[in-house]
Formats: C-alpha cells, sequence, structure tokens
C-alpha cells in the first residue's frame, strides 16, 4: 500500500471547496506519457493553477501503475523545481470496478472515479458506496457519474445522451457518500461530438452545436447546494489542430466541440472540475504530424515530442486562463 500523500499528492476535497468559492474550475488534463505529463505540469505551474492529473484504464495498462505512480511523485517534485507548489491530484478517470479503484487507491492515487452510470441505478448506487467506503478509509475523494454522455470513453460507447435526471442526486449523494458527481448536460466524449445533423450553422457558415443543458445544471445546483459537479467530455476540438492534422496526411471528420464560453459559463457554477483529453490529442497529433510532413528527414523523437508538448503547454494554459479560470488559484 503506497499512500498519496507520501508522494506530495493532495485528494480533491480542498480544491474543490476552494473552486466552487471562487467561481472556476479545476482542470483534469488525461495524460498517458511524460510529454504530456511535462507539458501539463508546466502550463499548470506557470499560470499557478491547481490540476488534476487524469489517467484512463487505457492509460494505466498503457504506461504501467508503478510507473505512473513514481511519475506524479516526480511531478511534484518538478513543480517545485519550476518555483511554484501547485496542488496535485492523481485520479482514476472512469474506474469501471470496485477492483480497478481498489488498485488506484493502494497505488498512490488520490482521487478516484467509480463510473457505474450505465448501470441500473440502485446497482450503481451499490457499486459506488462500495468504493467509497473503501476510498474514504484512506483519506482518498470519489466522483460518481449519473447520466450517460454520448460518444467513446474507454471501450464504454453510447450513441445517444441520457441526460442527468435531477431528482436522482440528492438520493445518490446520500446514499452513497461521493465526494463529487459527473452529470450529463449534453457535453460527449471524444473528437467527434456531434454530427453535422445535431447542429445549425452560424452567419459564417460555422456548425454550432447544441447548447449545453444549463436548466439541468441548475436545478442539481438547487437540490445539492455547494456540491462539487464534474463534466466529463469537455474538449473544444480546435479548429486550428483538426485542419493541422488533415493538411498534413490526416483524416479526421468535420468536427465540432463544446463552445468555450459555455465551459466559462459552467466553470463559474458549482461545476468545479472539467475533463479534457481529447483536445490534447488533436495538439500533439497535429504537431507531429506537421513537423514529419515538414521536415522529412527528423527522426530523433525529440524533434517532434519537444514541439508537440510546446503546443500542448501553450494551450492548456490558455485554457487555464481564458476557459476555466483556474489560472492564479494555486495557493489559494
Ligand atoms: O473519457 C475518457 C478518455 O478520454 C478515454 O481515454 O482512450 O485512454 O480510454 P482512453
Ligand atoms: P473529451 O473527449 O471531450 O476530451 O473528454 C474527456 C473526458 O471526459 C475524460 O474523462
Ligand atoms: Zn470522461
Amino acid at each position: 500500500m503506497v499512500s498519496y500523500k507520501d508522494l506530495g499528492l493532495v485528494n480533491s476535497r480542498d480544491m474543490f471547496a476552494k473552486a466552487i468559492k471562487g467561481g472556476y474550475a479545476v482542470p483534469a488534463y488525461n495524460f498517458n506519457n511524460m510529454e504530456q505529463m511535462q507539458a501539463i505540469i508546466q502550463a499548470c505551474v506557470a499560470t499557478k493553477s491547481p490540476v488534476i492529473l487524469q489517467v484512463s484504464r487505457g492509460a494505466r495498462d498503457y504506461a504501467n501503475i508503478n510507473i505512473l505512480r513514481n511519475m506524479a511523485r516526480g511531478v511534484v517534485e518538478y513543480a517545485h523545481e519550476l518555483g511554484c507548489d501547485i496542488p496535485i491530484v492523481l485520479h482514476l478517470d472512469h474506474g469501471d470496478s470496485y477492483e480497478t479503484c481498489k488498485e488506484c487507491i493502494d497505488n498512490g492515487f488520490s482521487s478516484v472515479m467509480i463510473d457505474g452510470s450505465s448501470l441500473p441505478y440502485e446497482e450503481n448506487v451499490a457499486l459506488t458506496k462500495k468504493v467509497v467506503e473503501y476510498a474514504h478509509q484512506f483519506d482518498v475523494t470519489v466522483e460518481g457519474e449519473l447520466g450517460v454522455l454520448a460518444g467513446i470513453e474507454d471501450e464504454v460507447a453510447s450513441e445517444v445522451t441520457h441526460y442527468t435526471r435531477p431528482e436522482e442526486v440528492e438520493d445518490f449523494v446520500s446514499k452513497t457518500g461521493v465526494d463529487s458527481l459527473a452529470i450529463s448536460i449534453g457535453t460527449s466524449h471524444g473528437a467527434n461530438k456531434f454530427k453535422p445533423e445535431q447542429c445549425t450553422r452560424n452567419a459564417d457558415g460555422i456548425l454550432v452545436p447544441p447548447p449545453l443543458r444549463f436548466d439541468i445544471l441548475k436545478e442539481v445546483e438547487k437540490r445539492l447546494p455547494g456540491f462539487p459537479i464534474v463534466l466529463h467530455g469537455s474538449s473544444s476540438v480546435p479548429q486550428e489542430y483538426v485542419k493541422m492534422i488533415n493538411e498534413h496526411g490526416g483524416k479526421l471528420k468535420d468536427s465540432v466541440g463544446i463552445p468555450e464560453e459555455q465551459l466559462r459559463e459552467a466553470a463559474k457554477s458549482a461545476v468545479c472540475k472539467i475533463n479534457i483529453d481529447s483536445d490534447g490529442r488533436l495538439a500533439m497529433t497535429g504537431t507531429i504530424r506537421r513537423i514529419f510532413d515538414e521536415h522529412p528527414e527528423v527522426f530523433d523523437p525529440r524533434k517532434y515530442l519537444g514541439p508537440a508538448r510546446d503546443a500542448l503547454k501553450e494551450m492548456y494554459m490558455r485554457k487555464n486562463i481564458e476557459v476555466l479560470g483556474s489560472a492564479g488559484h494555486a495557493l489559494d
């Protein structure tokens, strides 16, 4: 058993309380490798933002749990060396079972998500409660989920959105004891969030997705005053990177993400964690494709992974400052 406390990590409890009070959301950026992790820490130190380093089950298998734990320990020291001891959470994203969550808790994670959202309600309650009972013995915080997002997360795909039913949230939180709740209000996983037929076109001919269901969010907030809410599927799919990928040999479909103004609005509410994965993938892939195309002589991985890391850093800094509003809040 390795405690996250010995790695210099924190759980999400204080972080979320401060985010709700301060009207911002903490970024939860997914990572799978060293360059992504470095970029996240560099961006969050540069903007003095708290951060949640998020690992999917797929990422855990890809990178190895022992390596991940030691990378997390390493970035706590790295942040210190860069000049700001930002609070850092190591979080399991979309945990699928009690066993997966337990393994992460036993291996230094400070926060886990148990995603029972596709189960019947009572089974979701029972599974989430079991994870909370284990996690809280070690002061690890737990995120649960009600409602199903469209899109693909790990191997689970849903064609349609099942919005969170506000009438269930109080019962779920009180029965399970979760520390935060992910809800479904129209965000969606992956780079292809909306089909063109679900969107309208604005005066410039740009596809505009259906607006987020702020009415559901408000109703949830009314029923759970001051309780931390999480938004998954919150990539904005930067068109600059979609274009870069396609101009340099890629084949991405036309795609739109969640408009940044809507995320900014959500961050001012009880939404205190916003999950972003796909945008990082797009920025990294676009940059690497551009370099391969423009410099076919390059074969040193540092020559393309380094610039990809810089592009990620810049994108995350901008999100912290302009979208999540978390910049400047690391030492609140
Ligand atoms: O929603 C979760 C992640 O974006 C999926 O990531 O492809 O590493 O499982 P993954
Ligand atoms: P995106 O696919 O929109 O980046 O969502 C990521 C996510 O929700 C991770 O849990
Ligand atoms: Zn997610």
